[in-house]
């Protein structure tokens, strides 16, 4: 079985789906369920024998060291992080602890695990470390895009706190052999994105005819994948990729944000029409974020060459199926918004249970 940290959050959840879709090996999501965690997220798998649930924090090393003494996972794919580069500058503290402080947590009790088991499983065993674009910092307009030896320069916490845990990953590589991989990956979008994130904030804002807000003058420059595609480009990385290599992921969509949120507001107006006027009547500059980074471009070829993946979905399928999708999960969009996926939480946590599994 594999261990999926994260896998309550966005990414994570959707590599659960694509993962139990496609195979038949077990999953155990390994997650702390912060506001970003959502079971809701996980529910058409609720029931599926290959799926477990563990509550748990990855900078609680007892814990982490008792999920992997119990379930004895071959790979541990790592997504649990703090992701979002606003909150980053509001309070970095998180993210300096879940992020780097975590993923030491994990590296350590991941190496005591793999010095226990049995000569094949040591060799066999993987730790895939789930990382950003944004770790390489911002490029000029006529700059080459990212390829995975463009140096470091991390400009927001969030984005110091992966690089940081990138290095950590890469010093257990070279250190102590841990076969682990490292994948930089831009900006995802698809289903369960929590709202805080630019494609879905502008969908809920839209369809609650609220502004919709667009730092400073909205020409930074983005790539966007579709997450389908970032699950399949992990799977090809933990089945395929060189143990101690480094793979960029991205979608070749380099957009500013302004065309995005135009986009979205084009397809809302055919999708779920203003009683008057054009969804984007409502985008409103406001100022901008500090630091913001200008643009990420992201150059796939190690990937395409070596594991012979391609993103599937081009923006303009992908941006089309997710708007269809939150049009068509108005509930899963509601529990989020009004926090009553929280209150459930409560609800089904506050007996203090920290594990829930598929029945047997
Ligand atoms: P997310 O914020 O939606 O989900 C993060 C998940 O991690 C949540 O379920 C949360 O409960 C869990 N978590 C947070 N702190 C934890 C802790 N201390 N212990 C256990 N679980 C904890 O994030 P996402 O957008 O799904 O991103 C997943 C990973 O992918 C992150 O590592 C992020 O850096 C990386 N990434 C994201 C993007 C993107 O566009 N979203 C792009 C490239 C890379
Ligand atoms: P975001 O989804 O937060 O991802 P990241 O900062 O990791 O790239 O933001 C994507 C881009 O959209 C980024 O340039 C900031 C911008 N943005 C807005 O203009 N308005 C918003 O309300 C948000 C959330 C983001």
């Amino acid at each position: 079985m594999i261990v999926i940290t994260g896998g309550a959050g966005f990414i994570g959840s959707n590599f659960v789906h694509h993962w139990l879709a496609e195979r038949d090996e077990p999953v155990v999501v390994f997650d702390a369920l912060t506001y970003a965690g959502n079971l809701g997220n996980l529910a058409p798998v609720e029931s599926d024998a290959r799926f477990s649930f563990v509550r748990g924090d990855i900078t609680d090393r007892e814990a982490v060291e008792r999920l992997l003494a119990q379930k004895l996972p071959r790979a541990i794919v790592h997504f649990a992080a703090e992701s979002h580069v606003d909150r980053s500058i509001r309070g970095p503290l998180a993210f300096l602890k879940t992020n780097v402080e975590g993923t030491f947590v994990l590296l350590e009790a991941a190496r005591a695990y793999r010095a226990q088991c049995a000569p094949p499983d040591r060799e066999s065993f993987r730790f895939l470390h789930v990382s950003t674009d944004e770790v390489y910092g911002s490029l000029h307009p006529a700059d080459p895009p990212f390829c995975e030896t463009t140096p470091f320069a991390p400009n927001s916490p969030y984005a110091a706190s992966k690089a940081a845990s990138d290095l950590w990953v890469r010093a257990y590589i070279k250190t102590y052999g841990l076969p682990a991989l490292i994948s930089h990956c831009s900006n995802n979008y698809g289903p369960y994105q929590f709202p805080e994130k630019l494609i879905p904030l502008m969908i809920h804002h839209a369809l609650e005819n609220r502004p919709l807000p667009l730092y400073g003058d909205g020409a930074q420059l983005r790539d966007w994948l579709h997450v389908e595609d970032h699950c399949r480009a992990l799977v090809a990385i933990l089945e395929r990729g060189r143990v101690g290599e480094t793979y960029n992921v991205g979608g070749g969509n380099e957009l500013t944000n302004r065309a995005v949120v135009e986009t979205v507001c084009r397809l809302l107006d055919q999708l779920r029409p203003r009683a008057q006027g054009s969804h984007a009547e409502g985008i409103a500059e406001v100022p901008d974020r500090p630091g913001h980074d200008r643009r990420y471009a992201i150059d796939t070829g190690k990937i395409e060459h070596e594991l012979g993946w391609k993103p599937r979905e081009t923006f303009a399928s992908g941006i089309e199926k997710t708007l269809t999708w939150y049009l068509d999960h108005p509930e899963w969009v509601r529990n989020v918004t009004t926090g009553t996926y929280r209150e459930w939480l409560d609800i089904h946590y506050g007996t203090g249970r920290s594990e829930r599994s598929a029945p047997a």
